[in-house]
């Protein structure tokens, strides 16, 4: 069973609407146009019911089956774009300068659409369907939001499935794995004051440019020294700030970054181990400092069941050689984990062929993806829940 036909014949739609969305790029938790859009489709389409306004801005409908059933199957997209000046020079660009979707959540949104219209025009299963949009997934949140303000029990979804494209996995691919298979994703920030001088008076100082430096190489020993070299964590130092002139030691100082890790006794360790080197480094220098570690999206964790289930419906969809159960798992962070939190679930990514990487400003969703996409969607529910 391949693409559905019925998908395949409005496939033009929902690249006329992915364009649509493409060109008028929302941040964060603002996407009202876009959620009034998705709304406003959910409606016409014949949803049972349709809820605007969870966590914030997120919409989710109710698809019921021909038959009744025990199980609710709860589908996720996200709506929001990115603060990135959009260079694809594509006829249906960004008509925003600085606001792009770059992360093709876009085409996410466009492709659960056209499932709910598929769904609740065929309902050729015995159970609900719920569809999930949500705002805020570019490090606003907003999956939480929307699990802390009841989603799941609210529509008494049982499980919940999430997609994400991927450049460089070929359209009509599918790649996933049982566990881990994106990282946790946390920021430190380290603060330094040592004592300000002139700077051809050192010995006058305690020299936060120096302790800072020393902090920044010492800081790559936790990876390299303190977690067992068969896991897996990376931590980045991405910002430091500190003095304003040639002539002046400077007093204060910082350095900020961030930990991605996929197990939470390696979270631990780091972030355990970044305040003893920092603090021990300050402390031989007779430096204060201070360590704030926030800890982020937690780990994308994918339901073994579930995930075997997924990776049998793409194989129905793309044929089963298509179908990569043994992804590497990726160091980005997705915040789909609090909805696999919730429920068990699976999230998958499905290829989008050879196109710049996600974030990047010459990026596009490739709308050949589609049918591919919509049609997985499609295939979940029925097989999940057959008649
Ligand atoms: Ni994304």
């Amino acid at each position: 069973m391949p693409i559905v036909n019925r998908v395949a014949a409005f496939a033009e739609d929902i690249a006329a609407w992915r364009r649509d969305f493409h060109e008028n790029p929302e941040l964060d938790y603002d996407v009202h146009r876009t959620a009034g859009i998705v709304a406003e489709k959910l409606k016409s389409f014949g949803c049972d019911e349709v809820v605007a306004g969870i966590g914030r801005t997120g919409v989710v409908a109710v698809i019921k089956g021909r038959l009744p059933g025990d199980k609710v199957i709860g589908m996720r997209a996200d709506m929001d774009a990115l603060p990135i000046m959009e260079a694809t020079g594509k006829p249906y660009a960004s008509k925003t300068p600085g606001k792009m979707h770059a992360c093709g959540h876009d085409g996410h949104t466009a492709m659960l659409l056209g499932a709910a219209k598929y769904l609740a025009e065929t309902r050729n299963f015995a159970g609900t369907a719920v569809v999930i949009f949500q705002p805020a997934e570019e490090g606003g949140g907003g999956g939480k939001a929307m699990v802390d303000d009841g989603m799941m029990d609210r529509f008494g979804v049982t499980e919940v499935y999430g997609m994400h494209n991927m450049p460089g996995l070929p359209v009509g691919a599918f790649a996933l794995r049982p566990g881990p298979l994106m990282a946790a994703a946390d920021r430190f920030t380290i603060e330094i004051e040592g004592k300000g001088a002139h700077a051809a008076k050192p010995h006058d100082s305690i020299d936060t440019v120096f302790i800072l430096s020393q902090i920044v190489s010492a800081l790559q020993g936790v990876v390299a020294r303190n977690v067992d070299p068969l896991e897996s964590a990376v931590l980045s130092t991405t910002m430091i700030h500190a003095g304003d002139a040639y002539n002046v030691l400077p007093q204060y100082g910082s350095l900020k970054g961030t930990v991605r890790t996929l197990k939470p006794e390696v979270q631990d360790l780091v972030e355990r181990r970044i305040s003893e080197v920092a603090q021990g480094i300050a402390a031989m220098h007779g430096a204060k400092c201070t360590v704030d570690y926030a800890r982020g999206y937690p780990v994308t964790r994918n339901h073994e069941s579930q995930t075997a289930f997924a990776a049998r419906v793409a194989g129905e969809v793309v044929g089963g050689d298509n179908v990569n159960l043994d992804a590497p798992p990726v160091m980005g962070a997705e915040d789909f984990s609090y909805m696999l939190e919730s429920r068990p679930g699976a999230f998958i990514f499905m290829g989008n062929g050879d196109t710049a990487g996600l974030h990047h400003h010459e990026y596009d969703f490739d709308d050949n993806a589609i049918p591919v996409g919509v049609s997985y969607w499609a295939r979940l529910v029925e097989t999940s829940m057959p008649t």
